[in-house]
């Protein structure tokens, strides 16, 4: 049975990063609420528990609150930041503010070894983020570790399973973070760290003929990896019960119609059907310019064609769908309350529940790179596996202004030369994204004596864990000169070539 890591989340933006740090030291972990009660954690079964840090105080009246008996589970708990300054409260210490709020780095020194520090040196550098402290502990209480202003910057419990810390040891700016959560699942909470790919894949498998049975499985496959691992998953667990869906909507890149037909007919053997529906999307966003009306219609479209393509397969009940942990986490999240619409999202994986089908979700509980492991696992093609993410709306949100046929193929020429010489330069790897976006200006250029008036193409290279945060990648020289060359020359069109050199936030990383 998987050994489970619990992390309940009192509103850090850190939540998913500690839930990721433990899947990398192989211990399966899941983010809960932190409404949840100890009962029902209890019935889950952990081998361990953490508490996030968050952004509130102990002492407002609205603090997020945990079941105190959590702490009578029988399973240690670590708190990190808030989580470590509530659960001193309800153990009997005091938290009090900080002279001075105390952000980034500190130094730790370790005043009393102890399992959790098993391997580490007396000291070392700590990430701190917090405007409360825990300022006296009661005798219950053993400090371990302090910086110059937060004296108890570690504390265990004496009696009780519990360890607090003030530092942030999922975040990589904590030097011996990695060791600290690895003695506390290792050492203290006895994690097997056992939790691996082949036995997700085999586990996935079963549970996918049990939820199917003898049912039909419709999936859409978008050419990105994650529906390309649901399709391969599901696949595998039923075989020809499973039909595939891919809608060539005319605003893909080069070459992404032929790899899908390639893999997933001619490699993988699947039943897939491909939808034309090129003319119908340039005519429903003829004259649009308007960014979220262009991403409304192109997901609207979207589900009208994947809708018709559906009716024309028999006896299907199931959708499978690519819905990854972070949109899970996001639906939860404890804070509550919609956040502000960037951009309204459209992607295969979110096609409404509304059609009428059961949802399948295979990979509900894992993260990008996790599924890229799952990809490795299932014999995916590297090309395939390491693809960079593209958006559900595709050339549609990378040709600012109206799009039309001519746009799309100055972009999918511009976008191939990129992709081309970013992999041929070994950069692809490195990179979270490399693309190309075409602007709505002219300006002016001179092409063998004669003056031209043409297109601008902006280069977008980015890097990212997660594509929440990222910052712009500045590859070497040559490689921007040659692709620079290559567009001007090779695409007509097209006679300027800048760079965007701007990070997430404040921008982001499509242009619409
Ligand atoms: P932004 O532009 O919001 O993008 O910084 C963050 C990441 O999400 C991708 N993206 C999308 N993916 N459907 C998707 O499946 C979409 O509508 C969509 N819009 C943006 C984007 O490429 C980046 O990796």
């Amino acid at each position: 049975m998987t050994q489970l890591l619990a992390i309940i989340d009192f509103g850090t933006q850190y939540a998913q990063l500690i839930a990721r740090r433990a899947r990398e030291l192989n211990v399966y972990s899941e983010v809960f609420p932190y409404t949840v009660s100890a009962a029902e954690l209890a019935k889950k079964n952990p081998i361990g528990i953490i508490f996030s840090g968050g952004p509130a105080s102990v002492y407002w009246d609205s603090a997020p609150d945990v079941d105190p008996e959590m702490f009578d589970l029988g399973v240690p708990v670590l708190g990190i930041c808030y989580g470590m300054q509530l659960a001193c409260r309800i153990l009997g210490g005091s938290v009090d503010q900080v002279n001075g709020r105390e952000f980034g780095r500190a130094n730790l020194t370790i005043t009393k070894p102890d399992a959790l520090f098993e391997g580490l040196p007396r000291s070392q550098v700590v990430w701190m983020s917090h405007s409360d402290a825990v300022a006296s502990v009661s005798g219950d209480f053993e400090t371990l570790a302090g910086t110059e202003s937060c004296p108890h910057a570690a504390v265990r419990h004496t009696s009780k399973p519990f360890y607090g810390v003030q530092f942030h040891p999922e975040v990589t700016h904590t030097e011996c973070g990695t060791k600290i959560l690895r003695n506390f699942l290792v050492e203290v909470c006895e994690a097997k760290s056992d939790w691996k790919m082949a036995s997700v894949v085999e586990e996935s498998v079963a549970s996918i003929r049990s939820q199917v049975g003898d049912r039909r499985v419709l999936c859409g496959l978008s050419g990105g990896v994650d529906s390309a691992v649901v399709a391969a998953l599901v696949h595998r667990a039923i075989g020809d019960q499973l039909t595939c869906v891919f809608v060539d909507t005319g605003l893909l890149r080069h070459g992404e119609r032929e790899l899908v037909d390639t893999e997933f007919r001619d490699h993988f053997g699947l039943d897939l059907r491909v939808a034309d529906a090129e003319d119908r999307f340039l005519a429903c966003l003829a004259g649009v310019v308007d960014p979220e009306k262009k991403r409304k219609l192109i997901g609207h479209e979207f589900i009208e064609v994947f809708k018709e393509a559906a009716e024309k397969i028999e006896d299907v009940s199931i959708l499978a769908q690519g819905t990854l942990y972070p949109d899970v986490i996001e639906s939860i999240s404890p804070t509550g309350g919609p956040s502000q619409t960037i951009k309204s999202h459209h992607n295969v994986g979110g096609l409404p529940e509304e059609l009428g089908f059961e949802l399948l979700e295979p990979l509900r509980m894992l993260f990008k790179d996790e599924v890229r492991r799952m990809a490795v696992e299932l014999g995916f093609p590297d090309e395939m596996t390491w693809r960079h993410p593209f958006p559900g709306p595709g050339l549609g949100v990378r040709i600012l202004g109206d799009v039309t046929k001519e746009k799309c193929d100055v972009l999918r020429a511009a976008d191939r030369i990129v992709l081309e010489e970013v992999k041929k330069a070994g950069w692809y790897r490195k990179m979270w994204q490399a693309f190309a976006v075409l602007l709505p200006v002219q300006t002016v250029g001179v092409m063998g004596d004669c003056r031209t008036y043409e297109s601008v193409v902006a280069l977008r290279f980015v890097s990212s864990q997660d594509g929440m945060t990222a910052d712009w990648v500045y590859p070497e020289r040559d490689l921007l000169a040659t692709i620079s060359n290559r567009v001007i020359n090779e695409v007509k069109g097209v006679n300027r070539v800048a760079l965007d050199i701007s990070t997430k936030p404040p921008s982001t990383i499509e242009w619409e």
